[in-house]
Parts: structure tokens; sequence; C-alpha cells
């Protein structure tokens, strides 16, 4: 079985002591920071924006993962690319124009990252699936850490592989959303790429364990 690529997400980071948390990412089998924007009108939450996301930036060893959970991504991809993104993921649901959007990341330099939330099929991407480096399946409602892994997801996870393989593409999958090392083999062996964690990494007793755990599926 390949080795996950894993993605700790700073949302349920400690933020009064960010700095110590992104040490510790800095010094476990991390491969990414995952980076969660909310606008608080695509989600009904708020999470924080380019200020923060450049201190993470100036202390952290491993690439951010920027996950864009905002209503036209379009007015800010250079503000991301200047803070630090390297993988820029946008939300199907809030692009109309999305290989546009796609060709714009990719033009500023960072890799394209498409997210679908729980009830977009994966039959959208169809005809856009050889633009999108990683396509992000939400397998909870974004917004918010901590919540219950929605079993469907296995399904898409599926029809996701099925339409890599059969168009010879070279997207990644990512899956972000009530991950935990109860489920992570099980998602890397249906196909998952890339396993993003939050409130099961930074709430378990050993944070740096829990990565290893995750990743040695
Ligand atoms: C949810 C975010 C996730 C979140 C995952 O909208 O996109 O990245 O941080 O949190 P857990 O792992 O706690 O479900
Ligand atoms: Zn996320």
């Amino acid at each position: 079985m390949k080795t996950p690529i894993i993605a700790p997400s700073i949302l349920a980071a400690d933020f009064t002591n960010l700095g110590h948390d992104i040490e510790m990412l800095n010094n476990s089998q991390a491969d990414w920071i995952h980076v969660d924007v909310m606008d608080g009108m695509f989600v009904p939450n708020i999470s924080f924006g380019m200020p923060v996301i450049k201190a993470v930036n100036g202390i952290a060893k491993k690439p951010l993962d920027v996950h864009l959970m905002i209503e036209n991504p379009d007015r800010y991809l250079e503000q991301f690319k200047k803070v630090g993104a390297e993988i820029l993921t946008v939300h199907y649901e809030a692009c109309p124009h999305l290989h546009r959007t796609l060709q714009a990341i990719k033009d500023l330099g960072m890799k394209a990252g498409v997210s679908l939330n729980p009830h977009t099929p994966i039959n959208v991407l169809n005809d856009i699936i050889h633009d999108i480096d990683v396509v992000l399946i939400m397998t909870v409602n974004p917004g918010f850490g901590g919540q219950v892994f929605i079993e469907h997801s296995y399904k898409k996870i599926a029809k996701l592989k099925e339409l890599i393989t059969k168009t010879n593409s070279k997207t990644l999958i990512e899956v972000d959303g009530g991950v935990t090392t109860d489920n992570s083999k099980k998602l890397v062996e249906a196909g998952v790429d890339i396993l993003v964690a939050g409130s099961s990494v930074f709430a378990s007793d050993n944070p740096s364990k829990t990565i290893e755990l995750l990743k040695s599926v």
C-alpha cells in the first residue's frame, strides 16, 4: 500500500500557542500543513486570513496546503500565493468559471486543487479532471472541525479513482473531515493519497505520534 501524504489541519491547533504547534509539525512526519480559510459566507464560520497564514509560513518547514472555503476566490489568488500557499484548493461550488480559476492558480506557480462538498457528485469533474492537481473530497460538511466522517464518501472515492484511472490523469485524491487512525487505513486502501486530520491529531495526547500512526497505515 502507498504511504499517504499527511496534512494536519491547524484549524484544530492551539491559537494561543500556534508557533509551538507549527514547530511540532516541523519536527513530525507531517508532509503538508493544511490551512482552512473560511469567510462566513460560503460556510457558516470564519477562521483566519492572510496575516496569520503569512506568520505560519514564516516558521513552517512544510508546504502550506491552503483550502479556501470562500465565495469568489478569484479575488484573492495572488495574495494567497504571496503569503505562502503551495497548494491552493477552491470549492467547485464557489467557482462558476472553474477552468479559468485553475489556470490562474497554476499561472501563479501553485498546485491547483478542487474541493467537492458532500452533496456534489464526482461526475461534475469529468471534463476538467486533467487540469486538477488535487481533488479534495469533503468527508464532512465544510465549516467546522471535529465532525463525524460521512460513510458515503467511500463510494465517491471509488468513483474518483475510477475517473482518474480511466482518463490516465495524475490527479491526487485528498480527504478532509473526520479522518482518524481508525479509518486512515481503509481510506488509503480505497485510493486516497492525502489525509487531512485536524482534531484527531491536535486533541490527541501525542500529536506527533498520531501523525506517525496516520502515516504508517
Ligand atoms: C472543515 C475543514 C477541515 C477540518 C477538519 O471544514 O475543511 O480541514 O479542519 O477537521 P477534523 O479533522 O477535526 O474533522
Ligand atoms: Zn480543510
